[in-house]
């Protein structure tokens, strides 16, 4: 069918993607993955995309990777093909992604919300890594990211049990950002608020923000520290520092042009 399985709207600044593959759950399926990365290529592009909200909309995050297009695969082929690697493309998005997760977000799902910046849940949302019920384990960053966010001792229970992990347990480890109360549409309503309320503050000192707060991952305390103190060098040599501030100095609302 042609279905798109993966639907774009546009709020103002703010780019709304959707999975879009109901009946199986949202199971990130080769072709929804390909049509994601190109949704996010385009807005990588279009400068008037300042922000991204990805939710799986009222209903379902994704309940994974989808196990059927993987049950037959061999070591040949998903090394030849590198299969995943695709996957990672996301996190070189380098503007704002707003997760907004209603129920299930497993395995690839759970890996997919870890991907976004701000993660927000609704009291129905379901995390879990259960790759080791299917004899394999988790492969998009699910010992890696989820690592660095609850720590080993709850990512080894997580991994290697494959409960599920509801979203009180979820924000009280720091897996989620917030729980917003309401019914799914709420849900994805705040994460649009969150996007659009970002999207109106200085674009290079957003991404900047972003780049610092993804480095303390990977870099040592004492070079990430100094990649902080380039970066906020570097803000003083754009125009929405001088409008901040200086709407600071005059008491208005700043007009930030992300120069
Ligand atoms: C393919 C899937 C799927 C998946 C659900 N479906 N999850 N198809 N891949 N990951 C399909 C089902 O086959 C079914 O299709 C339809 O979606 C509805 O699912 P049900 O099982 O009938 O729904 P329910 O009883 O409500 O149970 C929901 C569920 C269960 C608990 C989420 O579907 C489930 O356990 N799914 C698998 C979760 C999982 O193991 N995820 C990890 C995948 S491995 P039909 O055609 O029968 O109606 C993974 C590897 C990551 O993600 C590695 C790196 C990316």
């Amino acid at each position: 069918t042609s279905e798109k399985l993966v639907l774009s709207e546009r709020h103002g600044p703010v780019l709304v993607l959707t999975l879009n593959r109901p009946k199986a759950l949202n199971a990130l399926s080769s072709p929804l993955f390909g049509e994601l990365n190109k949704e996010f290529d385009a807005a990588q592009r279009d400068d008037a995309v300042r922000a991204v909200v990805l939710t799986g909309g009222e209903k379902v995050f994704a309940a994974g990777a989808d196990i059927k297009e993987m049950k037959d695969k061999t070591l040949a082929q998903s090394y030849k093909e590198n299969y995943l690697a695709s996957w990672a493309k996301i996190t070189d998005f380098t503007k704002p992604v707003v997760g907004a997760v209603n129920g299930y977000a497993l395995g690839g799902g759970c890996e997919l919300a870890m991907m976004c910046d701000i993660l927000l849940a609704s009291p129905t949302a379901t995390f879990g890594q259960p790759e080791i019920t299917l004899g394999i384990l988790p492969g998009a960053g699910g010992t890696q990211r989820l690592t660095h966010l609850v720590g080993k001792a709850r990512a080894m229970d997580i991994v290697l049990t494959g409960r599920k992990v509801k979203a009180d347990e979820a924000e009280r480890i720091g897996l989620v950002s917030r729980i917003v109360q309401g019914d799914g549409k709420e849900c994805v309503a705040e994460a649009v608020k969150v996007a659009t309320l970002i999207a109106g503050y200085g674009g290079i000192a957003v991404q900047a923000a972003k780049e610092a707060v993804n480095a303390a991952n990977n870099l040592p305390l004492n070079e990430g520290l100094r990649l902080e103190r380039r970066l906020f060098h570097a803000m003083f040599g754009t125009a929405d520092q001088k409008e901040g501030m200086a709407a600071f100095a005059e008491k208005r609302k700043p007009s930030f042009s992300h120069l």
